[in-house]
């Protein structure tokens, strides 16, 4: 069920959700509605189901109760369509070394679900697939192997697929995991371009250094339960995940 404000974009209801074969739920009864423009930060400890409670935003996982809405779409009864809306960029990655695609191919497939079976790839496609390797200042790359990067290269790589995407929400797990610090400023300051345009950004992080200087929607996740769900100024951040007691 949607939300039914225009701009909630992102809708959870009383969401459990799990994984195949686990013998409980992940995560259990999750509320919440993230607003056109908002950066969302998820904080919690190891475990605690933030990459699981992306998985569900993207429809990956079985929503055993509850439902979860994208744009307005139910994202397991409008799956392909909800897909096309959401960036997601991953936190386990592992690229073989002799991968066959270059840059600026993976970067390109980040256009496919736009484009379809069944059509080719307009100008349009190739220039948002240009746009965002220069946006992450990845173009002098684009005809390097993906498998041969560094691991923050190739988390850069991962951004601009998204973004060449161009998502109606972006969603990121552990972003910065792989990335020198002037590189976290930058996406950083992407990141807060792109709330700027209207599409929320949500990211697990465990790291606070590098937060956009604006409001921060902060939800803590612990043993599968939303403990948290607050705004604050980024430098209170990492203070008020602190401050989330552990469960015993
Ligand atoms: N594929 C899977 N099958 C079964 N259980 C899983 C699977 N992936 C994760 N889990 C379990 O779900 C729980 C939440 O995992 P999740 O990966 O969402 O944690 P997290 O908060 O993202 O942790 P981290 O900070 O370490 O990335 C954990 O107890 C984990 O063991
Ligand atoms: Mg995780």
């Amino acid at each position: 069920m949607s939300c039914g404000k225009p701009d909630c974009l992102i809708h959870l209801e009383n969401v459990w959700t799990t994984y195949e074969g686990a013998e409980c739920p992940v995560i259990r009864d999750i509320s919440f509605d993230i607003r056109a423009g908002e950066f969302v930060v998820i904080g919690g400890p190891n475990g605690a189901g933030k990459t699981t409670l992306l998985e569900a935003i993207t429809g990956l996982l079985p929503i055993v109760r509850g439902s979860v809405t994208v744009c307005g779409m139910g994202v397991l009864n409008e799956a392909t369509r909800a897909r096309c809306s959401i960036g997601y960029v991953i936190q386990n990655f592992d690229f073989h070394p002799f991968t066959p695609y270059t840059v600026e191919e993976v970067v390109r497939m980040g256009r496919y679900g736009k484009i379809g079976w069944f059509r080719r790839e307009t100008e349009e496609d190739v220039e948002a697939a240009r746009d965002a390797m220069r946006t992450l200042r990845i173009d002098h790359l684009k005809d390097e192997l993906i498998g041969k990067l560094s691991g923050g290269q190739q988390q850069k790589v991962l951004i601009a697929h998204n973004l060449a995407k161009k998502p109606s929400v972006l969603l990121l797990d552990e972003p910065y995991s792989n990335l020198d610090i002037r590189t976290r400023d930058e996406v950083s300051d992407i990141l807060c371009r792109i709330c700027d345009s209207g599409v929320p950004v949500m990211m697990v992080s465990h790291a606070f250094d590098s937060l956009p200087d604006r409001d921060i929607r902060v939800i803590v996740m612990q043993t599968g339960r939303l403990v948290l769900n607050t705004v604050s100024k980024p430098d209170n951040v990492a203070n008020l995940i602190r401050s989330v007691p552990v469960a015993g």
